[in-house]
């Protein structure tokens, strides 16, 4: 099919305002990737500040040469948290004004049932929940949004880090990544990784290199919020299960079980929180948490649902609310300037097969 990329033209429409975003080819990643390496050389000098390391936690980690950790490091991660922490209580706080969710079979026998009027609300609550909590991270210090705020364009919402690391610390201070946090506005809109014959590149998946592809829950957006959960730089869970684990434990259990219906019924190892509180790395293999084949299965399936219930937090206006004035271009509310036109034409003259759609083009 030579018409791969006819999404794209389609937001051009009105009407089209989900209609799916055509994801970066890789080639043109290359030049944005890697931005944030963060040398591991020169062990030898540490800077006067942050040293302090975490109450109860373990010592920090400072193997950067000076001048890469920001003076106001430990500051400004504590002001990250506390506006997690508020944000957290507003889908707390929303969970708990949500109607009783009720299945219902509206469309009569033979359909399954579903969440009859607050289905949508819910997953999408649930989702917030789950991106701003603190103990999905071994030393509950880091969450999904750490890296990723919304003030910031949902990227790094620290200038100092932005100026020197690039990379974020993760659960373990200051232990770093190697690049610099992607935005995930519109990111469940990219498709799954797949070779375009006609642009001879690939489109799709997530990261700047593509790693998560969406190849088993068929979208690359869940299955990128399955790596960082156990990136021993990121939220550094030792095990996958530990997602399972602390939602267990959550004062929003009940929400993710009305949603998806999991078996929480796990036959948890009695060492299972004390393991869950280690940083990954510390451990001989990628499951310590010693579950029977049933109930790793069980932890399975509530990874694919958190996973799901994340993309779906990115899906909504909470994340990606088409609000740009480019949006309103396409609801035939704004008009661009002629630098603007010229940049949308050009943009459409490279990533739009012309043999698909030419007339939109000479427009
Ligand atoms: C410690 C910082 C950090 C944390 C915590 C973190 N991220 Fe990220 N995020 C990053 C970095 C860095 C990248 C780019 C990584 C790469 O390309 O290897 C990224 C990439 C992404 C992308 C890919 C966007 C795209 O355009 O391909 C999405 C989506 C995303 N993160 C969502 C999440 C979610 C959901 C969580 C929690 C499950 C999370 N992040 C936790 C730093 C972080």
């Amino acid at each position: 099919m030579v018409c791969e990329f006819r999404q794209l033209l389609r937001r051009t429409e009105p009407s089209s305002r989900h209609a799916q975003i055509v994801r970066r080819p890789l080639a043109t990643l290359a030049v944005t990737c890697c931005a944030a390496l963060v040398a591991t050389i020169g062990y030898a000098v540490r800077p006067a500040a942050p040293q302090s390391g975490q109450a109860g936690g373990p010592p920090n980690y400072n193997p950067y040469p000076p001048g890469i950790l920001p003076s106001d490091l430990d500051a400004e991660i504590a002001r990250v948290q506390a506006e997690m922490r508020t944000v957290f209580g507003r889908y707390l706080a929303q969970a708990q004004a949500l109607p009783p969710l009720t299945f219902s079979n509206t469309q009569g026998v033979g359909n399954p049932p579903t969440i009859a009027g607050s289905g949508y609300e819910a997953l999408r609550i649930l989702g917030g929940l789950l991106n701003y909590d603190q103990s999905m991270s071994p030393l509950r210090n880091v969450a999904c949004a750490s890296c990723h705020m919304p003030y910031a364009g949902f990227s790094g919402p620290i200038p100092s880090v932005n100026l020197t690391m690039v990379a974020y610390p993760g659960t373990f201070h200051f232990r770093a990544g190697k690049r610099t946090a992607q935005r995930y506005t519109y990111a469940p809109q990219f498709p799954q990784l797949r070779f375009n014959e006609t642009d001879q590149a690939f489109i799709g998946g997530e990261f700047w290199d593509a790693r998560a592809t969406g190849y088993r829950l068929q979208s690359a957006d869940a299955e990128q919020a399955q790596h960082p959960p156990v990136d021993t730089q990121e939220m550094g869970f030792p095990d996958t299960a530990c997602i399972a684990w602390r939602i267990s434990q959550a004062q929003y259990k009940s929400l993710f079980e009305q949603v998806w219906g999991p078996d929480f019924d796990i036959n948890w190892p009695a060492d299972t929180e004390q393991t869950c509180a280690t940083p990954g790395g510390n451990f001989p293999t990628a499951t310590p948490i010693a579950l029977n084949r049933n109930d790793r299965a069980k932890a399975n399936d509530i990874y694919d649902r958190w996973a799901q219930s994340i993309s779906a937090l990115e899906h909504t206006d909470d994340v990606s609310p088409f609000s740009s004035k480019f949006d309103a271009f396409l609801a035939g509310k704004a008009s661009l300037t002629p630098d603007e036109m010229a940049g949308y034409k050009l943009f459409a003259l490279r990533s739009v097969d012309l043999r698909c759609r030419p007339a939109a083009l000479a427009a």
